[in-house]
């Protein structure tokens, strides 16, 4: 029996279907209908013979989804009737049993909740694997100057260690958020039944402790209506894919020949249909540009949960495209990440050319004026006006005369001048905490070890 006199119209079926995307949620769904199953029975709410048939039909189903020889049926709107009717087939009316005391609406949070933590361990896991790369290629380049930049002009040297662990950092903060997305998914929504709660004593403890989450969600309404776990992921997505897309940018910059930092191995570029002599990294470009889509699903979600009256709406359904797409494009942009990155090579005298840029020794020179008790603010102008001295005629700051360097300021001792011009000594005189002097190089990659080692 129907309470509908008429059929659906088939364009109404194409937007409410959800089967085309919802069908990877199979794995997690035959999980909870297990689950289900078992607590049924516990509770007596069916035989434990009817568990037992339906646990059997469910491990049929469960075969065939597997194997890829399910036949889906022109009726199946999702993926949970497509299991269900499939189930009812194979085990006949018992299969009718399993949907007691269960809505779809508790059912979908919950198959979301269980993808949602999959794909954010998955995440953490990917970046783990991302972060050992770094730090070993870090390891390899400890002492190799180059030029650090601000507006991406030259600024002060840094060594390549020292900007590649600023990765590592970020990355270890992505992998932290992706945790706290984890543990956000902890609180089962299944046994809410359609918002209200269900008119059986079910045991939903029992539920959360087969399926592995830590608690029962307290509030069958807040339950059902419940997605901040997906924006938690896809929030965590979007920094992570972002830092993902400043990294991409700078193997871009990098790799031109006006650059010529480094090189991609050629398993990452490739060459031009019409330029012969091209190699072009389209993977690095590719992490620039994912990034955005990534965000957008992040917004998408919010967009479609902005507003929404409790408690389930098929507003909802929009929740999975969002969450798939993001989920898979990270993942293709952590595994290129890593894979460009170990297989990188950088040139050591192209950086060390570009880092001996004497001009960026001005902040170094002002300090050398600040140790001789010139205020700080002062010794800035009188640096510019050596810069601008140097430029305008054409010569390097240490082609300066003593003669030249007085008449900008008495206080500039020549000998410490041309001392500190000698390359490599403005890298060792950063010797601050967090700095790129050698020493707290070498702790910082100590650091970021044991925090990459300690669960976050
Ligand atoms: N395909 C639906 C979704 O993804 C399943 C829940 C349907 N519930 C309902 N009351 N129509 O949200």
């Amino acid at each position: 029996m129907s309470r509908f006199t008429e059929p659906q119209h088939p364009d109404f079926q194409a937007i409410n279907a959800s089967l085309g995307f919802d069908r990877r949620l199979w794995p997690y769904d035959i999980a909870q209908s297990r689950a289900h199953a078992i607590m049924l029975a516990s509770c007596s709410i069916i035989t434990t013979a009817d568990a037992d048939e339906l646990r059997r039909g469910l491990d049929a189903v469960a075969a065939e989804l597997d194997g890829g020889i399910f036949v889906f049926a022109p009726g199946d709107e999702d993926i949970h009737t497509a299991i269900e009717r499939r189930l009812t087939e194979i085990v006949g009316a018992v299969g009718g049993k399993l949907h007691t005391a269960r809505s779809r609406n508790d059912q979908v949070a919950t198959d979301v909740a269980m993808y949602v933590r999959e794909a954010a361990s998955v995440s953490s896991a990917s970046l783990t694997g991302l972060i050992e790369v770094v730090l070993d290629l870090a390891e390899r380049h400890r002492d190799w100057a180059m030029p650090g930049y601000t507006h991406l002009q030259r600024a002060q040297p840094v060594y390549l260690a020292h900007h590649l662990l600023a990765y590592v950092w970020m990355f270890l903060r992505d992998r932290g958020r992706f945790e706290e997305a984890v543990a956000a998914c902890g609180t089962l929504p299944l046994g809410a039944g359609a918002l209200a709660g269900v008119n059986f004593s079910t045991d939903r403890e029992l539920l959360a402790r087969e399926l592995g989450f830590a608690a029962v969600a307290q509030n069958s309404i807040d339950a059902v209506s419940n997605r901040d776990f997906a924006l938690d992921y896809l929030a965590a997505a979007s920094t992570c894919a972002m830092h993902l897309s400043r990294l991409g940018a700078e193997l871009v910059l990098w790799s031109t020949s006006e650059f010529g930092f480094c090189e991609l191995a050629d398993a990452w570029t490739s060459g031009s249909s019409i330029m012969p002599q091209k190699k072009n990294p389209d993977a690095a470009e590719l992490l620039r540009a994912k990034a955005p889509r990534v965000a957008a699903h992040h917004n998408a979600l919010l967009g479609v949960l902005h507003g929404l009256p409790l408690s389930y709406n098929k507003d909802l359904q929009e929740d999975k495209e969002h969450l798939f797409d993001a989920a898979d494009t990270l993942a293709g942009s952590l595994a290129a990440a890593s894979g460009m990155l170990s297989s990188v090579s950088f040139d050591r005298e192209r950086l060390a050319a570009a880092a001996a840029d004497e001009m960026i020794a001005a902040v170094d020179i002002a300090d050398l004026l600040v140790r001789a008790g010139v205020p700080f603010r002062e010794a800035h102008g009188i640096v510019a006006g050596l810069v601008r001295h140097a430029l305008d005629s054409g010569r390097t700051l240490s082609e300066l005369s003593d003669d030249e360097l007085a008449s900008h300021s008495e206080r500039l001792d020549p000998a410490g001048f041309r001392q500190l011009l000698e390359a490599g000594s403005w890298l060792e005189s950063k010797v601050s905490a967090g700095g790129t002097a050698s020493a707290r190089v070498t702790e910082q990659l100590a650091g970021a070890r044991s925090a990459l080692a300690s669960p976050s």
